[in-house]
């Protein structure tokens, strides 16, 4: 019973691509990552290049206001030091679970 709570909590946020701004609703576990909610609702192109893999940095996006405990794992920090150093509040959408953090976020394709 406390798995169905958890995986079925709703996270909102707000997605800017293209001009357009997205509200989404989704649930934890409804997506393996950001990447895969972001093709999946808004169909980008050219978005995800590498699958996920944290290498090519098409998936890089900004994020406003996520909350603490969602540094870089694998090589994420490595990949935005070489396309956008000294860019700060950028990530790799592929690199971000989809769960708490990331209600009431505002998050900027770039
Ligand atoms: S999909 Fe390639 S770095 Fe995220």
């Amino acid at each position: 019973m406390k798995y169905y709570s958890a995986v079925n909590k709703k996270i909102c946020l707000t997605i800017l691509y293209s001009s357009e701004e997205y509200q989404i609703q989704t649930f934890a576990g409804e997506y393996r990552d950001l990447k895969c909610l972001i093709q999946d609702r808004l169909f980008t192109d050219d978005f995800g290049q590498c699958g996920g893999m944290g290498r090519c940095g098409t998936c890089i996006v900004r994020i406003c206001g996520m909350k603490e405990g969602s540094g870089f794992i694998r090589n994420e920090g490595t990949t935005l030091q070489r396309i956008a150093p000294g860019i700060e509040d950028i990530r790799l959408a592929c690199q971000i679970p989809v769960d708490d953090r990331l209600s009431n976020v505002t998050i900027a394709l770039m």
